[in-house]
Order: structure tokens, then C-alpha cells, then sequence
């Protein structure tokens, strides 16, 4: 079986390759193929690889290639994990929002609008050549912001995209922990949009162990979201939202913390990241040790800004790694072998939740076998929530149609209808902000 990954010189690749090579049942993947647009990122990542596979006998075989039809042709499964702008990008979408007042996070307000915006071209360029040289394939994407590059993707590859991120995953094995039930027994009742969502239940053998969590003060500032939401703002919730919302309940915070940090998150793996790969052009360098060095210093120093307001202190040990490339190759192995299993994953709504249209993309409980990711139902949203998800996802519309029409005044109304851009200049200047930095927006006219 052949795994093509987009943005196969990013940093984590590794990681995948890692999962990869853990799996020796029938019906693997035996190829990977890394496609990038920089022959050196691909040169410094198949470094990293072949270090990884020493001494795995069935390790699968690996190639690496800046051509995308070349990469595509054949594919079983393709990963899209790219960065439009890289990181350099990223830091900009912080930067021009932050001198704004306002919150310029990769995938949360006016950052996320930002890196969606030229984002989205790109992800729609790629589908629609997976369509034409790859009609079989299924694409998995990973690329941020998660659930609108899918929705974008979709709109040329129907159900065989599937958005996924690891953030509900972890958020789901967190609360578990803390009610001392297995994760993976436990049914986790999850819905919204990516980055955008809430766990209203943890079902274990029918019965909902959440309000008994809900109930205990002690029990609920034990983890992380109990530290970084406060226990009694879960209470009045009666619910656990996903850490991002984080971004909303105390945004004020949030921006006042990413305008006094020394670096932002986009500058700071900019950074870091620069260091790695230019280690990676000396011949002597070792790769896997540098790349887990670095690796283990992200993962650390993830949230920091969000988990410094709330006076949360350090990440827990085990909530160290984030465990996207599990979701990615347990979503590969059901559809690949017709493996009935249950993931929470970004899927078109049809009708799960009453209040979005059926083509938007959602975050959600899927039952996933050969035939693809099927939501599940759910319990609609209460108002709060749905209102939220209503207004993002109208955000993204307008994402979509300024991509589509190369409209600057519909880029205009994308930033101004968002709940955390508070005037409708403020989204004029970031329009004019973001153009100023981004080539990849030359397109808005
Ligand atoms: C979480 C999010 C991802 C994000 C990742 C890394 O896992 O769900 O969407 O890409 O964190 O964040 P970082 O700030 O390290 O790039
Ligand atoms: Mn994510």
C-alpha cells in the first residue's frame, strides 16, 4: 500500500514514519512517498527517517519528490499536511493581528482567517489534482485550519477527505484518566467544529461518568482543562469545551499574554525549527537525536501563553504528546482493512447538527469502515454553543467564497463577522495588514 504525504519535509513526519513502522500486519503501508516543494526540508526529513527504520526489517520503503503528480500517481492513502507561507507565515498572522488588538493564533481568529485565506487555493489545487491522478485515494488532512481546509477540499473530493486532529482524542483520554476509566472503552460524546468543540458525556458501559466529574471540584482542577477553564466556568458550561476555546472565554487574556511573550508560538517554531534543519545540512549531524530534542522542546512549550494566564503551570507528562499520527493511521488501518472503529473526525454534517447545512464540515464522533467516516448522531448543541459554530462557520463561508471569487471586500466581511474581531475597520486594516506580508494573498483584488 502506498502513503503519499504533502508537506513530507515537515518537521512532523517523523512522527508518522514512527507510527508506521509499529505496524507489520497485512494489508500495511509498505511505500511512502514525501512530496515538497524544498528538496532540502525533503532531504533533511528522509535523514530522520532512515535513522528510524535502522534495524526494522519490514520498515516501509521510502522515496521523496518535489513532483506532485509523480507523488500522487498510484496513492492509496494521501496525507495533506502543508504550511502555506511556512512558519515565517505563521508569525505574521500573529504579528499583523496582535498589533491590531486582537488574537492571531494559526487557527483561531483573525491568525486563523489569515492562514485560511491562503491556505485554501492551495488545498483546492491539490484535490483537485488528487481527483484527476489519484481518483481512488483517500485524502486525510492534517493541514490547519483543520476543518476549513477539508470543507474546501471537499467541495472537489466529496467524503473521501477526512479532517483530522488530535486535540478531542487527548481531550477525551484526559477525562477518562481522571474518572480512572479506560479510553478506550470510554464513549465520548463530542460535536462542534474543529478547535470548536465540547464533550457533553463519557459513557463507559452505558452510564455517563461525566457529571460525577462535573460534581467534584477537586476531581475537575486535577487536569488540564479544569486548570485552564477554572472549575467553576466548567460547571456553569456542564460541560468540558476543547482547549481552544480557551481563546474565546478569555480572550482578553489570551491577547494580552501573546502581546507581552518574548516570541509568539509562530516566531518561536520558526525559530526553533530553523535550527533543526540547518543542523540537518551538516553530514555528521544526528538526525533522529536532534529531531527528538527539538520534537520534545515543542511539545513542552505547547499553549504556554494559555496555560501561564490561567496559572495552570506545567503540561502533565502524559499529555505530552498529542497523538495525531495514532488518529491518522488508526483511520488508515479501518478504511484500508475494513476495521470498524469509532473516530472523532471532520467530516461533512449531512444532518448531524439541525443548525449547519449538510455540506459543512464538522467535528464529530464517526463509525469509520471501508466505506469512509460516517458521523454519528448526536445531541444537538445548546444555544451558547450552536451560536458560536454558527458564526464560525459563516466566517469560513466567507473564507471560501473570497478564495473563490478573489474578493477583498468579501476577505473584508470574513474578518469583521468574527466574534473576536471587534469592528469592522479593525478587519479592514488586517486586510491590508495581511496583504502587505502574505504573497500568497497577491490573489485578493
Ligand atoms: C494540537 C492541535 C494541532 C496543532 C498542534 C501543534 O495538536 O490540535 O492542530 O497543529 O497542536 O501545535 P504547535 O503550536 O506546536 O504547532
Ligand atoms: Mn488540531
Amino acid at each position: 500500500m502506498k502513503l503519499t504525504i504533502l508537506g513530507g519535509g515537515g518537521f512532523r513526519v517523523p512522527l508518522v514514519y514512527g507510527a508506521l513502522l509499529g505496524d507489520h500486519a497485512e494489508g500495511r503501508v509498505t511505500h511512502v512517498v514525501l512530496h515538497d516543494l524544498d528538496a532540502g526540508r525533503l532531504s533533511a526529513v528522509t535523514r530522520v527517517l532512515a535513522e528510524q527504520a535502522a534495524g526494522v526489517p519490514d520498515a516501509p520503503e521510502v522515496s521523496a519528490t518535489t513532483d506532485l503528480d509523480e507523488a500522487l500517481t498510484g496513492a492509496d492513502f494521501v496525507f495533506s499536511a502543508i504550511r502555506v507561507g511556512g512558519l515565517e507565515g505563521r508569525a505574521n498572522d500573529e504579528k499583523v493581528a496582535l498589533d491590531e488588538g486582537v488574537l492571531g493564533q494559526e487557527t483561531v481568529g483573525a491568525g486563523g482567517i489569515a492562514y485560511g485565506l491562503r491556505t485554501v487555493p492551495v488545498a483546492e489545487d491539490i484535490a483537485r489534482r488528487v481527483a484527476r491522478v489519484a481518483p481512488d485515494a483517500w485524502v486525510i488532512n492534517f493541514t490547519n485550519p483543520a476543518g476549513l481546509v477539508t470543507e474546501a477540499m471537499s467541495r472537489h473530493l466529496g467524503d473521501r477527505v477526512i479532517g483530522i486532529c488530535d486535540s478531542p482524542v487527548g481531550l477525551g483520554r484526559r477525562i477518562a484518566r481522571v474518572l480512572g476509566a479506560n479510553p478506550g472503552e470510554a464513549w465520548i460524546d463530542y460535536v462542534g467544529l474543529n478547535h470548536l468543540g465540547w464533550v457533553r458525556g463519557l459513557r463507559v458501559n452505558g452510564r455517563d461518568e461525566l457529571p460525577r466529574l462535573l460534581a467534584d471540584p477537586d476531581l475537575l482542577g486535577s487536569f488540564e482543562e479544569g486548570k485552564l477553564f477554572g472549575t467553576d466556568w466548567l460547571q456553569s458550561l456542564g460541560a468540558i469545551p476543547n482547549e481552544y476555546l480557551h481563546y474565546y472565554y478569555f480572550n482578553r487574556e489570551a491577547v494580552r499574554a501573546y502581546s507581552q511573550a518574548e516570541k509568539t508560538r509562530g516566531a518561536f517554531l520558526r525559530d526553533q525549527q530553523a535550527g533543526f534543519y540547518d543542523e540537518m545540512k551538516r553530514p555528521d549531524a544526528a538526525a533522529l537525536t536532534a529531531w527528538d530534542r527539538t520534537r520534545a522542546e515543542r511539545e513542552a512549550t505547547y499553549m504556554a501563553e494559555a496555560r501561564e494566564t490561567a496559572g495552570a503551570g506545567e503540561r502533565d507528562a502524559d499529555d505530552l504528546s498529542g497523538g495525531y499520527e495514532k488518529v491518522a493511521l488508526a483511520l488508515m488501518r479501518a478504511i484500508a482493512r475494513d476495521e470498524r472503529t469509532t473516530l472523532i473526525l471532520n467530516v461533512r454534517n449531512r444532518g448531524t447538527l439541525s443548525v449547519l447545512d449538510t455540506e459543512a464540515v464538522i467535528e464529530v464522533p464517526c463509525l469509520v469502515d471501508a466505506g469512509g467516516a460516517h458521523p454519528v448522531t448526536v445531541d444537538p448543541l445548546p444555544d451558547h454553543a450552536s451560536g458560536l459554530v454558527c458564526s464560525v462557520k459563516a466566517v469560513e463561508r466567507e473564507v471560501l467564497a473570497a478564495a473563490e471569487s478573489g474578493s477583498r471586500s468579501t476577505a473584508v466581511k470574513a474578518f469583521a463577522l468574527h466574534p473576536l474581531v471587534d469592528s469592522v475597520n479593525v478587519a479592514r486594516r488586517l486586510v491590508d495588514g495581511y496583504t502587505a506580508v502574505h504573497p500568497g494573498l497577491a490573489y485578493l483584488k
